[in-house]
């Protein structure tokens, strides 16, 4: 099984349309896939159409040991969501616990999942608790990053973040950076992406996901882009991240 983290603190570089979007790819692509909600926005319900969502969700796996499959829900075939759930933000602000609880998800999820080829974690822009989980229970961290001088910044800043928690870790987290919303002829993207090969050449993914209306209109009709523009280049684009990401690391 891979356990893979969807983190930036930057907000809106694509974190939870990569989640939505890769979630459903490897889905097509024959691999059993969970997709775990780990932000409070609750967005990846709605992303795929759930847009009145449970009150019970990952919260309830993290606060009270409920088990995974009490609060799962298959959405497509070979991929279930496990929704945010109302108390999530409140994982937060937990003062008690020490270093524990960091290792609350970790620890929820032992054992657990084990069919599943694929666990993805849509993680909150920040890098407090819910990330620290999200992070210890991760064996990979996927780092969207947008072609702006801002988004470098955001990745540097989720780094040192990764660093922070690796003596906590059985193993290092096998790092991946993805370049979102990209503009093939902006100078500024070209010099974004330049930056990203030079100083990240082995986590660079090669695939870039371009800026493209039919990505931004997907999360508001609540279908992935294999339902709504299944010819697209955007959908090309999701695909070959799924098999970049099958193909660098069989697993
Ligand atoms: N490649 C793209 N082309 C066009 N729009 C995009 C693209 N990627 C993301 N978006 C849009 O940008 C917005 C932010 O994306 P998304 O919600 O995935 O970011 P995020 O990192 O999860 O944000 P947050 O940190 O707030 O959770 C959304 O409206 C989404 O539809
Ligand atoms: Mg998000």
């Amino acid at each position: 099984m891979r356990r893979i983290a969807l983190i930036n603190q930057k907000g809106g570089v694509g974190k939870t349309t990569i989640t939505t979007n890769l979630g459903h790819a490897l889905a097509l692509a024959g691999h059993r896939v969970t997709v775990i909600d780990l932000d409070p926005q609750g967005q990846l319900a709605s992303s795929y159409g759930i847009f009145r969502a449970p009150a019970k969700g990952i919260d309830e796996v993290m606060f009270n040991a409920l088990a995974p499959a009490a609060v799962k829900q298959g959405i497509r075939d070979m991929l279930t969501l496990i929704p945010a759930g109302s108390r999530l933000q409140e994982i937060e602000y937990l003062h008690d616990g020490g270093a524990s609880r960091a290792h609350l998800l970790r620890r929820a999820l032992e054992g657990r999942l084990d069919d599943q080829a694929f666990v993805l974690f849509d993680c909150p822009p920040s890098s407090g608790l819910l990330v620290a989980n999200a992070l210890l229970a991760a064996d990979e961290a996927l780092i969207p990053v947008a072609g702006d001088h801002m988004s470098l910044n955001g990745l540097a800043k989720t780094m040192i973040t990764i660093k922070k928690f690796e003596p906590y870790l059985k193993q290092p987290l096998r790092q991946w950076v993805a370049l979102n919303r990209y503009f093939p002829r902006r100078r500024l993207s070209k010099e974004v992406s330049g930056k990203l090969k030079q100083h990240f050449p082995e986590q660079l993914i090669n695939t870039r996901i371009r800026e493209s209306a039919v990505i931004a209109e997907c999360p508001g009709i609540g279908r992935t882009i294999f339902e709504y523009r299944p010819g697209s280049q955007s959908a090309k684009e999701f695909s070959a991240l799924a098999s970049e990401l099958l193909q660098r690391y069989p697993g």
